[in-house]
């Protein structure tokens, strides 16, 4: 239900009737160039059943034994007979598809975001590390993040006046819906579901929060005209805040975010019962973007570096450090620390990671140019203090929630580097996708460790049509499978394995084609599942079987997450014995994000990594090699 809560645009999922519109913000109540825009974008198709299942038994080849895909192809049978189940679901999701702006999106919001129960750190919000920046101490700190903070109301300029380019793919332009959510909203916890709230439909907030050694405060950043903030008067409002929240002994209210959903919610419950609390909580959802100005943290080495800005990203740290120094909830966090280090972590669920990387491109080249500029002496007010009251049933929350995210902290395993030998401008004048090349390279890698392929989920935008998000890319194909079986054969010619390894790649190329147009296979058949709950048939078999089971264990769960910018997306695995796997290809160097969980014996971030970089060079010698024989 899109319910308008005062001046907010609330989306509860938990009160949705079956088939009812679900759109992520409202988007027909923004007249102009937007409006326009999305009105003009086509709706997601609803792939043929048939083609769905053929491509699903295919896909499932590389990852289950003969002997399940024997008994899989019998229940895929049973399910696509004529006037069968198969059939009755998907004239019912075509009338679904017929009667909403897309058949999936509301579906998929709720149960990939608002009804998962696991903590959004670590399991659901990236972190994003920025190039580390030229300055080590406050003033390098303030001054920088005074310049964000201009950037982002430059990029929110191009927002508000609905002027933001519209971006393309393969030639199409793109759904912008997820631009006009990532700023001025926040996710709310809910005891089953939570809720997503975007405040800029009607009355635009006027500020951003500033959390400093655990305590918040309100930072108007427009003048009374609606002018921004100049840098130099954002960077004045800093300082009175770094001023006034000095004390490092206050509690960590923020790291309350942190928890398992239903904990969370019940916390939340708690917390606001106090009308001042109440008050402080809204005024940091309403809020424009959150800037966490971080403790200093212990330096490490510059091997470690990056992976420990990445942690730092993902998670604050754990509680000793600046975990407390967030609010999870919130779209838009930046992360800026007193060492030049700096980023960001986003709640997912109203975006991807393109649009964050788009606009983080905008804010970094802003931050280049941007120089102070002396403002006039008009004085500004404090900026606001949040204030808290800490009763004891809070305190007890707070201590609970320090000691679950101090475990998660302990059990992270990441590892982001920068591989160096080559970048996407060397896979193109091989005549081969970058993106699909190293897919095929973690492929190699995971074969190489693991002896086996497991089933790996690549997010594929599904942009080009009205309110899109994701379908799945499936890495582990029939032809990724020939390949990295046949790559450390000694009996196989070198020729053979190159042309191999070609078809693996140009496969992956083919499916990511289909995917983006929306006939991948992942979507329609969550689509299928979801429509059988809804009209209260059984659940078919097939989505009961061991197949099914095993295709949507995403061991590796990857995602490619292009900038500008030197920058790198981080996040975790989705599975307790899988690896999340992030990756920004520039033209000369590659930057890779590997997580894992120490928990999980068989599985190791570094391992990983280490084996990514040598399948990557290895092809790459391949084909030199191969190509020089030919001469
Ligand atoms: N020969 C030469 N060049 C080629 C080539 C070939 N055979 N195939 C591709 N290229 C070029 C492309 O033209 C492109 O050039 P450009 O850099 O000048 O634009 C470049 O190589 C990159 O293409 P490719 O590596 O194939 O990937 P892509 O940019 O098309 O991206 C996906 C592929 C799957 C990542 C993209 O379609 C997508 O869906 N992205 C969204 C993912 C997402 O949402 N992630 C976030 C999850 S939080």
């Amino acid at each position: 239900m899109l319910a308008t809560l005062g001046r907010v645009m609330v989306l509860k999922s938990t009160s949705l009737r079956p088939g009812c519109l679900v759109r992520p913000i409202a988007p027909t109540k923004l007249p102009g160039r937007y409006f326009a825009h999305q009105k003009s974008l086509p709706r997601l198709p609803v792939p043929p059943l048939l083609q769905t299942l053929e491509r699903y038994l295919l896909m499932l080849e590389p990852i289950v034994s003969q002997e399940e895909l024997e008994h899989t192809n019998q229940l895929v049978k049973e399910f696509a007979q004529k006037g069968g189940v198969g059939a009755r679901l998907q004239a019912s999701l075509e009338r679904r598809a017929g009667k909403t702006e897309n058949w999936l999106s509301d579906w998929w919001l709720r149960t990939a975001y608002l009804e998962n129960r696991l903590p959004v750190v670590i399991h659901s919000s990236p972190g994003v590390l920025l190039p580390k920046q030229d300055y080590h101490d406050r003033q390098g700190q303030l001054r920088f993040s005074a310049k964000l903070i201009a950037g982002v109301l430059d990029f929110k300029s191009m927002i508000d006046n609905e002027t933001l380019p519209v971006e393309s793919l393969g030639g199409r332009p793109l759904c912008m819906n997820q631009y006009y959510q990532i700023l001025s909203s926040c996710r709310i916890p809910g005891s089953k579901s939570d809720s997503f709230a975007n405040y800029s439909v009607t009355k635009k907030p006027a500020h951003v929060t500033i959390v400093h050694n655990f305590q918040f405060f309100e930072l108007f950043v427009y003048n009374s005209d609606g002018s921004p903030l100049t840098v130099d008067q954002l960077y004045m409002q800093l300082e009175k805040i770094w001023h006034s929240s000095l004390q490092t002994n206050k509690e960590p209210i923020g790291i309350l975010s942190t928890g398992h959903r239903n904990s969370w919610a019940n916390a939340y419950n708690t917390l606001i019962k106090d009308k001042v609390n109440k008050e402080s909580v809204k005024c940091i959802q309403r809020s424009i973007f959150t800037i966490c100005l971080d403790a200093p943290v212990p330096k490490v080495s510059d091997d470690l570096y990056m992976s420990h800005v990445g942690a730092q990203m993902l998670h604050g740290g754990g509680s000793r450090w600046n975990s407390g120094n967030r609010w999870f909830d919130k779209t838009l966090q930046f992360v800026v620390g007193e060492d030049g280090s700096c980023g960001l972590v986003y709640e997912h669920s109203s975006s991807e990671g393109p649009p964050i990387a788009a606009l983080l491109d905008h804010v970094f080249e802003y931050c280049k140019t941007s120089e102070m500029v002396r403002s006039p002496m008009i004085p500004l007010a404090m900026p606001r203090k949040l204030r808290f009251n800490i009763t004891s049933d809070i305190k007890r929350d707070i201590e609970k929630a320090k000691q679950n995210l101090n475990m998660m902290v302990r059990d992270m395993d990441i590892k982001c580097f920068v591989f160096e030998h080559f970048g996407k401008d060397f896979v193109k004048s091989q005549r081969l996708s970058p993106d699909a090349y190293i897919q095929i390279a973690l492929q190699l890698a995971y074969y190489r460790i693991y002896g086996e392929q497991r089933a790996t989920y690549e997010s594929a935008s599904l942009r080009m049509f009205h309110l899109g998000r994701t379908d799945t890319i499936r890495s582990a194909s029939v032809e990724s499978s020939v390949f990295v079986r046949a790559m450390d054969n000694p009996q196989e010619q070198k020729q053979n394995k190159v042309t191999l390894m070609r078809q693996a790649v140009q496969a992956h190329r083919a499916y990511t084609d289909l995917a983006i147009k929306g006939q991948a296979i992942d979507r329609h058949l969550f689509g299928l599942k979801h429509q059988a709950i809804e009209d209260l048939v059984r659940i078919p078999e097939i989505f009961m079987d061991t197949s099914y089971a095993v295709a949507f264990h995403f061991n590796l769960s990857t995602s490619q997450v292009p900038a500008k910018a030197d920058c790198l997306m981080c996040f975790g695995p989705v599975v307790p014995d899988g690896y999340g796997v992030c990756y920004n290809p520039m033209d000369n160097h590659m930057n890779f994000s590997v997580s894992a969980f120490n928990s999980c014996a068989e599985t190791n971030a570094a391992k990983l990594a280490h084996y990514l970089e040598r399948a990557l060079v290895d092809m790459r010698d391949l084909i030199v090699q191969t190509n020089s024989s030919k001469l």
